[in-house]
């Protein structure tokens, strides 16, 4: 496979988003005390650096096969997130989360949302049928991410969609 000059500079660029999301992750897990949330911090971050990878080996002409890239972690990750706390807020005015916690999240989320879209992007160029297929693998996989930080906040009180 030659990558055309366009899918190179792609590429970089999903670098760049990759590498920004691998050190807010392992940053952002340092900075919260919840375990639930470092948890998912961390787990997302290993998955980012899986993406790193898989943009190094298309770059270097290898076309990484997409049912190796098995991501189970992740779905243990986000079946631990579906564990209901409910909605409950306690009484008065405190609140069951610390903002700090809900400003990762809320970064978090929006750099998930951003990345997504610049996959979605970059997909349409690609010459290539199983490099569009890796790259829609990976868009997908951030979307799950933003599912869990969207989950994760939802079952804390942290959003409540109207
Ligand atoms: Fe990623
Ligand atoms: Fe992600």
């Amino acid at each position: 496979m030659n990558l055309t000059t366009k899918e190179r500079l792609l590429l970089e660029d999903q670098k760049t988003h990759e590498e920004l999301c691998i050190q807010k992750y392992t940053n952002y897990a340092n900075l919260t005390s919840d375990p639930q949330l470092k948890g998912m911090f961390n787990n997302n971050a290993n998955i980012e650096r899986e993406h790193l990878n898989t943009l190094n080996q298309i770059l270097a002409d290898q076309v990484p096969q997409m049912n190796q890239q098995g991501s189970s972690n992740q779905q243990q990750q986000q079946s631990q997130q579906n564990q209901q706390q409910g909605s409950f807020m306690p009484q008065g005015n405190t609140q069951d989360y610390k903002n700090s916690d809900k400003d990762l999240c809320i970064d978090m989320l929006s750099t998930e949302k951003y990345v997504s879209g610049t996959y979605d992007t970059a997909i349409f160029e690609f010459t290539d049928p199983g490099a569009r297929q890796v790259l829609n693998h990976i868009q997908k996989e951030e979307q799950q991410h933003g599912e869990g930080i969207f989950n994760y906040m939802q079952s804390n009180g942290m959003y409540n969609p109207q």
